[in-house]
């Protein structure tokens, strides 16, 4: 008999063969899906931060079964990515998510050589945000010309593996500079982190922390404790600095602290009781990251909250009708704007969820580094 997590890629697998040809009828990356259609994303058309995660998805299927149908489905989106290289001006500290995921995905898998350059555009991109005084910009708004955002930590992945395949340090010394003001400025004593420090962008001196996507100032937003687990982990994974593991754990054990009685993950951990908000996104990431810590640490504490995280999102949020076209339900991009959407199915959800299942059926390709 097929363990349950191997049904559920199994059949995830089949529900998006039969769901993402709609997406491609329309030539869209899908952000999220709601009354049986494909949204594009709210924000900034295919240069939004999310745009990776669909071909991301399609390649945790190809890897998977290696079926065409998933790798020409990726290689669609892949291209309208490259294209926002050119347009440029949407782009953010985001291109490791959007890039890793989509063109680092295209070549690990399949040796594409144009795909590896790709990879390699976006890296010097996100090296053209670093700023000396210490941090990498997160945003482009000249107003935060000093913010840094835990989030980034996913993203310094691409700069780890830039170097591996140039032979530059210079990627990696980068990214060693962000990960070490992350670790001194956004990692707090109770083990959460921040989501959003700004620094004086001419000396680097903080200036102070905004509550960003967080229910309020000192919160602790729960999707970027899941960053900074699983960001922490690859900074890890990539450097092999035990600083990044022992983040990585702390925060972890912070993270295992809140989950939810029925597996589920709270919008933020410091939200009022009176307050069901929830964002499985956080949830999903934190399961792979956990998958990740357990593998490097054989401490099976970290298995155990990844299995509780990833049951708790089969037994009670997923969608397998084709009523709803994604599968990930109570998805919530952000406590106080509901504008990206509030418990909807939101890709980069299916795609956390598709990864972690892919980790524990063994069939994960790692595409973070
Ligand atoms: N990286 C932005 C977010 O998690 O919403």
């Amino acid at each position: 008999m097929q363990n349950r997590y191997e049904q559920a890629f199994q059949q995830a697998m089949e529900k998006f063969r039969r769901t993402a040809p709609l997406a491609a009828e329309e030539n869209m990356i899908p952000y999220k899906s709601e009354n049986g259609r494909w949204i594009p994303s709210p924000y900034d058309g295919n240069g939004w931060w999310t745009g990776g995660f669909w071909p991301g998805l399609m390649w945790q299927f190809y890897a998977a079964s290696r079926d065409a149908f998933f790798l020409e489905e990726a290689r669609r989106t892949e291209a309208l990515l490259a294209e926002e290289m050119r347009v440029f001006i949407h782009l953010n500290h985001d291109v490791g998510f959007m890039y890793l995921l989509s063109a680092g995905a295209d070549w690990k898998l399949t040796g594409n050589e144009q795909a590896r350059q790709d990879t390699l555009h976006a890296a010097s991109l996100l090296m053209g945000r670093f700023n000396p005084a210490g941090f990498i910009r997160a945003w482009n708004h000249p107003s935060q010309a000093g913010f840094a955002i835990i989030d980034c930590m996913m993203n310094l992945s691409l700069l780890y593996w830039a170097s591996r395949q140039t032979g530059d340090p210079r990627f990696a010394h980068v990214a060693d500079i962000h990960a070490q003001t992350a670790l001194r400025e956004f990692l707090r004593p109770d083990g959460s982190v921040s989501h959003i420090i700004e620094f004086d962008p001419l000396t680097g001196r903080r200036v102070r922390e905004h509550a960003g996507q967080g229910y309020a100032l000192g919160s602790q937003w729960s999707r970027g404790q899941a960053w900074g687990l699983y960001g922490f982990t690859l900074a890890y994974m990539n450097a092999e600095k035990p600083e990044y593991l022992k983040a990585a754990e702390t925060i972890a054990k912070n993270f295992i602290r809140h989950i939810r009685p029925d597996g589920l993950t709270d919008c933020d951990f410091c939200q009022p009781d009176s307050e069901e908000r929830i964002d499985n996104i956080a949830g999903a990431i934190a399961a792979c990251g956990l998958l990740e810590l357990e593998k490097l640490t054989e401490n099976q504490a970290y298995r155990a909250a990844a299995l509780r995280l990833t049951d708790g999102l089969l037994d009670h949020c997923c969608d397998w009708t084709d009523q709803r076209l994604g599968l990930l339900t109570r998805c919530t991009a952000s406590y106080h704007d509901d504008g990206a959407g509030r418990h909807t199915n939101i890709t980069y959800g299916d795609y956390f969820l598709t990864e972690a299942l892919a980790k524990l059926r063994g069939s994960d390709p790692m595409l973070w580094r």
